[in-house]
């Protein structure tokens, strides 16, 4: 059954149960800005697990795009991916584990064909936070799993929050026993043998993680669940690895038919990567040195090391896009409209990269000299660093040197240096910002103002979750760049530019005071970044119409700002919409 055909089966089983089928959200998370990338189908959904009114109602089911980098290094292998797609079904406060686990078993075995007896289940074993969970059990055998295939793990196994807080719960995961030989007597799904797969997670989220560590219970008792498509796909195809399903299986041809050397690892990075890459740029991110820019960049870079590996001549790239687009755009039908932009983005990036490639290679090449003359076998962080920022080559890609001449890289000591990196440049851009404000005067202060009334005013014109996703102020103008999904009417701008004005007329004090961070999120104060401001913050108010966490500088009474105009709104990037105003002076 190739992916699209899993998918449809998928959505229209669920829709027959009375599930409402939403659009996946963009790869680039909307309203979140504690990930940088969507990473699981609950990540859209989060308001609403969390008690908001979903306006299509309790039973929700789409597909959903998600990138998962944690294990970038990891991809070669046969089954690490970095872009997914993650089927999933919701219910928000409506059926819980019974109903759950009967249409899971009846998806499987029904609709997918898979037969009983290939199917193992873990529940969760229970600890102080949570009791061992039976009644999933239960259900299970009702269904029709029998005892010996269901087990009992612990948090580390059965227990799914997305990072460090929010919304979680005991889960129940179902693993296909693909019919290997058991890797010895404690064979079991928990394993990484291979024998079994997990293919689908139900989670029972009715907890919340505090950021002390403590669970509180939720408002309501919710399911979520996620089967990954890939996964899913190579498995009923008999496939051994996602990388043989028709997903993937066009663009590993073309570099086989073109490669110079049999290196299969290097055909999946560059497979992998391209298609991520890809996935990526359509919804809008660019190649940059830092956060999501700095992904792309990398999975780029590693990509177009892993083609010139091959032997394949890197000219080809603009074809192998076209090859991969032709692919997924049964699933992404969007693409076609993107293609040319897409190839203009990764195109570029690779020259940009091979520029710097020769002579990389040929400074990575003394470094390892050095150090093999020393009699270690170990590079450096700081050589690596070197290479980084001399040369452009992104950590992932002189790991993949330095294993292939026998050399050892410590990964965690390379992130946290780069972490610290681009801390550093952050607070570098950030200062600038600043000092710009500061010593250039006086309408770059009062732009500075504006910007957070006109954040403040899109907020109830357009939409409450309109939030800043970028700015740019010089003397003579400011510029405002906010996620949207569509062009402003003509009374929403005029509307927004009243509402602006008559705060400016109503001679609101601007006022600041220090706090800690999370007080200050937890407050409401808007913030664009969390990751990027220090433990204790500024947080400037303006009457009673906006609060933001800012470094200043700002004017000390609205009126001193005179007449705010909107000379321009227009397209950004996806979902992005950008506003161009200025300040004129009335007096
Ligand atoms: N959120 C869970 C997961 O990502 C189920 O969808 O596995």
């Amino acid at each position: 059954m190739k992916a699209i055909e899993i998918r449809e089966k998928y959505l229209n089983f669920f829709e027959k149960h009375g599930h409402k089928i939403i659009p996946s959200a963009p790869l680039i998370p909307e309203n979140d800005s504690s990930v940088l990338f969507t990473t699981a189908g609950m990540q859209p959904l989060v308001p609403y697990l969390l008690g908001e009114k979903h306006p299509e109602g309790t039973r929700l089911t789409d597909y959903q795009k998600c990138l998962r980098t944690n294990d970038i290094d990891e991809v070669g292998d046969n089954r690490h991916l970095t872009y997914f797609e993650m089927l999933g079904n919701w219910s928000l406060g409506d059926y819980f584990k019974e109903e759950s686990i009967q249409m899971s078993y009846d998806f499987l075995t029904q609709e997918l064909n898979i037969p009983s007896e290939k199917i193992s289940v873990t529940c969760f074993a229970g600890d102080e936070d949570c009791p061992r969970d039976e009644i999933t059990a239960n259900c299970w055998k009702r269904a029709g799993i029998p005892e010996e295939r269901i087990y009992f793990y612990g948090k580390d196994d059965n227990w799914w929050i997305a990072g460090e807080t929010g919304p979680c719960g005991a889960d129940t995961e179902m693993f296909y026993d693909t019919g290997k030989e058991p890797c010895g007597p404690d064979c079991q799904p928990s394993c990484d043998c291979g024998k079994y797969v997990e293919i689908w997670n139900n989670v029972f989220m009715e907890f919340y993680r505090n950021e002390d560590g403590s669970y509180s219970k939720l408002k309501q008792h919710n399911v979520d669940t996620g089967m990954g498509l890939e996964r899913i796909a190579f498995i009923l195809q008999g496939k051994e690895t996602p990388f043989d399903i028709e997903i993937f299986e066009p663009v590993m041809s073309k570099l086989q038919e073109l490669s110079k050397n049999d290196n299969i690892e290097s055909r999946r990075i560059a497979t992998e990567h391209l298609r991520a890459s890809i996935m990526i740029s359509a919804d809008g991110e660019r190649p940059s040195n830092v956060d999501r820019g700095y992904i792309l960049r990398r999975l780029i870079r590693r990509m177009t090391r892993h083609i010139s590996k091959l032997g394949v001549d890197l000219n080809c790239l603009s074809d192998l896009i076209d090859l991969n687009i032709d692919t997924l755009k049964e699933l992404y039908p969007y693409l076609e409209q993107k293609r040319e932009l897409i190839k203009e983005v990764i195109v570029g990036e690779k020259d940009k990269f091979i520029k710097t490639l020769a002579r990389g290679e040929k400074e990575f090449n003394k470094v390892i000299d050095r150090i093999k003359s020393q009699g270690k076998d170990i590079i450096d962080s700081k050589s690596i660093f070197k290479l980084y920022e001399t040369y452009g080559f992104p950590p992932e890609v002189t790991k993949d040197l330095a294993t292939e001449n026998g050399m050892k890289v410590d990964m965690n000591e390379i992130n946290e240096l780069f972490k610290e990196h681009q801390n550093k440049s952050r607070a570098g851009s950030e200062q600038k910002f600043k000092g710009g404000l500061s010593s250039s005067g006086e309408m770059e202060t009062k732009y500075h103002t504006a910007t957070h009334l006109l954040n403040a005013a899109l907020k109830i014109i357009v939409n409450k979750d309109c939030h800043q996703r970028g700015s740019n102020i010089t003397s003579e103008r400011m510029r405002f760049d906010f996620n949207c999904d569509h062009k402003l009417t003509p009374e929403e701008k005029q509307a927004t530019e009243d509402l602006v004005n008559k705060w400016i007329d109503d001679d609101l004090v601007v006022s600041h005071t220090e706090m800690e961070k999370q007080k200050a999120i937890d407050s409401g104060a808007e913030c664009m970044f969390v990751e990027r401001y220090p433990d204790i913050v500024t947080v400037y108010t303006i009457g009673e119409v906006s609060k933001e966490i800012c470094g200043g500088p700002h004017v000390n009474r609205t009126s001193e700002l005179g007449h705010f105009k909107i000379k321009k709104e227009e397209a950004s990037s996806a979902g992005i919409r950008r506003i161009k105003a200025v300040l004129v002076h009335e007096n």
